[in-house]
């Protein structure tokens, strides 16, 4: 099994590049932040501030929540609701960075992580992929990149969706998530001792693409000695 672990921030770009990689290796790219953002619109929905712990704890007892696959595409389920863009927006940002902080939340999704890792080889990005999800992945990468272009990448994702953001408000919620997830007790967004470091400030796509090849082939070489 080849198991390819990419952490980071928000707006670093882990997502476009897991996707361009996931199609370029032949793997699947499970994107772990919508799973904590369906919680977070599983929260709302039932009026549900995501910040008390016993009160989310609760509500999730009556949840279920499914990854599948549709044309290659990760498709979430929220019990039996297909869920798609509704999770995409600054709003359920904040209430998945809440809620990933609360230790039931963190063990609930645990399971549905793993299973698929286990049977396919996953690209898998998130926040606590290398270091607790798949400790023992092949290849672990953490992402980074400038914070104002992080922010300004966000932005422009979210204004092409058509969504009334400014700059300001993009940037001021991606500090706050950044020092929500990275200073969190539980499974903080931390690079794990083995990660390779990647700062992708100022590249393009396809120059990030190929840097991750490189650092992939390097680690299966070290492997197969
Ligand atoms: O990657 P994203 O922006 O979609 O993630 C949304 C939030 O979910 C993020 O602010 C923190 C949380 N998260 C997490 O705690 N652990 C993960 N593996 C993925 C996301």
């Amino acid at each position: 099994m080849l198991r390819i672990a990419i952490d980071g921030p928000g707006g670093a770009g882990k997502s476009t590049l897991a996707k361009a990689l996931a199609k370029k290796l032949g793997m699947i790219y499970v994107d772990t932040g919508a799973l904590y953002r369906t919680v977070g619109l599983f929260v709302d929905r039932n009026n549900v501030d995501p910040k008390d712990e016993d009160a989310v704890t609760e509500i999730i007892r009556d949840l279920e929540v499914k990854i599948a696959y549709e044309n290659g595409n990760q498709i979430i389920y929220m019990n039996s609701e297909k869920i798609t863009d509704e999770i995409r927006t600054p709003k359920m940002s904040m209430y998945a960075s809440a809620v990933s902080a609360i230790p039931s939340v963190r063990s609930f999704l645990l399971d549905t992580q793993r299973k698929i890792a286990a049977t396919e080889n996953v690209i898998m990005d998130g926040r606590d992929i290398g270091t607790v999800i798949l400790p023992d992945a092949e290849v672990k990468i953490f992402l980074t990149a400038d914070p104002k272009e992080r922010a300004r990448r966000r932005y422009e994702e979210l204004i092409e969706k058509g969504k009334n953001v400014t700059y300001e408000s993009v940037l001021e919620e991606m500090n706050t998530r950044d020092t929500n997830d990275s200073q969190r007790k539980i499974a903080p967004c931390v690079p794990a001792d083995d990660a390779v470091m990647f700062d992708n400030t100022g590249l393009t796509l396809e120059m990030s693409v190929e840097r991750v090849i490189e650092i992939i082939g390097n680690k299966i070489q070290l492997l197969s000695k």
